[in-house]
């Protein structure tokens, strides 16, 4: 599902031809990746490092911009209904994502989910700690809280406080907005 994602956004921002291209230097050979089967992550890797090399982009932002693409595209067309019920503003949302994988993990049973966590919540503010048995993820984290801030349509500032890079137990990352004001009629 994650690997054609990432098929789904090179193709739609730069075309076929490119992710050949992205194709043939990760050397991945599929040639389509079937949503619901599990694949090693060491592909999905792979894939991020060859789209930052052939498209001369730092891998941090092909990640972030691959979070954001998860949120705003993936995720918002073929699972709305999953990501709808997570919460109908942004701080809802945030709140319900310690449990959000757990649902999905019935569609997915060999899923290996994130953790996350919210402490310091309060109207507009929010802690969010993540935890992974992944490495390296932290700017996928920050695309998808920016596309999460787009979906719900708010203005958000997200700064990253803790970095398991740079040797931090965990990322932690620091959630402030607005919520839009209501239009009169
Ligand atoms: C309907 C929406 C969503 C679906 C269907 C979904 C599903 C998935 C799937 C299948 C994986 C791969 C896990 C594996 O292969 O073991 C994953 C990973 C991940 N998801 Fe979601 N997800 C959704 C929304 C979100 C949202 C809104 C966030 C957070 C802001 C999020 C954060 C993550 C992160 C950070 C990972 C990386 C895994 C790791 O750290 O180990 N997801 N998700």
């Amino acid at each position: 599902m994650v690997n054609k994602a990432v098929q789904d956004l090179i193709i739609a921002s730069h075309g076929e031809e490119v992710w050949q291209q992205i194709k043939l230097r990760a050397e991945v050979d599929d040639e389509i990746f079937i949503s619901t089967q599990a694949y090693p992550d060491e592909v999905t890797y792979r894939l991020m490092g060859a789209a930052s090399e052939v498209l001369g982009l730092p891998a941090q932002r092909v990640l972030h911009e691959f979070g954001r693409w998860w949120v705003l595209k993936t995720a918002h067309h073929g699972y709305g209904l999953l990501l709808r019920a997570g919460g109908r503003n942004l701080g809802e949302f945030l709140q319900n994502l310690p449990n959000f994988h757990t649902r999905i993990m019935m569609i997915f049973p060999a899923l290996q989910p994130p953790d996350f966590q919210c402490t310091d919540v309060a109207p507009g503010h929010v802690r969010l700690h993540y935890r992974s048995h992944r490495q390296g993820l932290s700017a996928f984290v920050m695309g998808l809280l920016h596309g999460l801030a787009e979906m719900f349509a708010v203005t958000a500032h997200i700064t990253q406080e803790h970095s398991r890079d740079s040797g931090a137990d965990h990322d932690v990352f620091r959630i402030t907005w607005k919520e839009p004001q209501p239009t009169e009629s």
